[in-house]
């Protein structure tokens, strides 16, 4: 961080996405706090108008990159480099025998980044204007590549950049868009096998690729849509380890991943009415079955089905399973991304997703992360 001073890298912004406007090079010692104050900051052109990037909060950054690990003499990419203010601390840790490559879209910020760079003495650091996700990149293979936008999919091309046994850092965005999972991914003969990984926000990645945007479903437009009856069929208590039953139970997060993780009609339901931004972690959540007409949700303390019972009967076989496998956490899910091309039927994923050009399988290692394991640890 001293090496690397972050103010040397931002210049017009807003801390987080709705602060004041700050302009740094016209008032550099009074803003100094706002800079160090641990948040991360929204860059915005000269015209003011927002950019879609951000300088991200720096310790986790930082957190990030030493879970890549980073170390002297590597080559080093970033995708999504910004300000440069992260490629300068990456280029610091590989040294004077290693070498950064930073690949941005929105040329104002490459350009500055490359001046902010070079005003540092970072030579060993280079910054590419292109679109990642289409155009090729020179210095392949890496052996370290970080990507620090959300990505639904990784391009063919994206396989190649990593040199087998390099480390590839990636959020990774969850099915309709609950967020990302940060995780590092480790490079195998045939893709990648992930080792690790934590919750997270980022800017999404743009791109071709990059389109599976789903949208969340309101339950009331969607029964119009499906010529359904707009009163539930059936609804009974379903409260779910809670306590009260108009919040969603102590596990619910837990099974709600399983559903994501394992249900391809995982869907999360929009409520008629807005509510805060702060009740996001409580919206509906259940799957849809378009085919069979059907919907099942899980909302506050009991389950509520509409049209046909397909949906809830298959929310509630895997609701069993879950419990079967000792109701296993995040961490339990292990994830495999390899080639659509080169993917193979595996009789034993819980869910093989196609995203594009990278097939993502998943397993569950329900002793990785199993709520009962926890419980046992407990209560001995
Ligand atoms: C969170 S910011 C990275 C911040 C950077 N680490 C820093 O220190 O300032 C993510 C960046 O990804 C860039 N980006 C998004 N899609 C891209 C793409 N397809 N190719 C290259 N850059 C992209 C955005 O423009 C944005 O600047």
């Amino acid at each position: 961080m001293r090496a690397t001073p972050r103010h040397r890298f931002v210049h017009r912004f807003r801390a987080n996405s709705d602060g004041p406007l700050h302009d740094l090079d016209a008032d550099p010692i009074s803003l100094l706090p706002v800079v160090y104050h641990g948040q991360p900051l929204t860059h915005v052109a000269a015209d003011g108008t927002p950019l879609p990037s951000t300088n991200s909060e720096a310790a986790y950054v930082l957190w990030l990159v030493e879970r890549l690990g980073v170390e002297p003499t590597q080559q080093i990419l970033e995708i999504g480099s910004g300000s440069g203010w992260l490629l300068a601390v990456m280029a610091h840790l590989a040294g004077p025998e290693g070498a950064v490559t930073g690949i941005e879209i929105i040329p104002s910020l490459a350009d500055q980044s490359r001046a902010d760079l070079a005003e540092l003495g970072r030579g060993n650091a280079r910054v590419l204007t292109a679109d990642a996700t289409c155009e090729p990149i020179s210095g392949a293979p890496f052996d370290r590549v970080i990507i620090t936008a959300a990505t639904w999919s990784l391009p063919a091309a994206f396989f190649d950049l990593v040199a087998e046994g390099g480390k590839l850092l990636v959020p990774l965005r969850l099915p309709r868009d609950e967020g990302c999972e940060v995780t590092l991914l480790r490079r195998e003969s045939c893709g990648f096998r992930a080792e690790w990984s934590f919750p997270g926000f980022f800017v999404p990645l743009v791109g071709a690729s990059q389109s599976a945007e789903i949208a969340r479903v309101r339950i009331d437009e969607w029964t119009v849509q499906a010529g359904i009856d707009a009163e539930p069929s059936l609804s009974y208590p379903f409260w779910f380890a809670s306590l009260a039953p108009s919040l969603p139970g102590t596990a619910s997060p837990a099974f709600r991943r399983h559903l994501a993780m394992t249900e391809p009609g995982f869907t999360i339901f929009e409520p008629a009415a807005a509510r805060p931004a702060a009740a996001k972690w409580l919206s509906d959540f259940g799957l849809l079955d378009g085919k069979a007409g059907s919907a099942a949700i899980m909302r506050a303390g009991r389950l509520i089905g509409y049209g046909a019972p397909t949906a809830t009967r298959q929310l509630l076989e895997s609701y069993r399973r879950w419990c079967d496998l000792g109701m296993p956490g995040p961490t339990a899910y292990k994830l495999q991304v390899i080639p659509t091309e080169a993917t193979v039927s595996n009789e034993t994923a819980a869910l093989t997703e196609v995203r594009g050009d990278s097939t993502f399988i998943r397993s569950i290692d329900a002793h990785a992360g199993a709520w009962c394991n926890l419980l046992e640890r407990t209560s001995s």
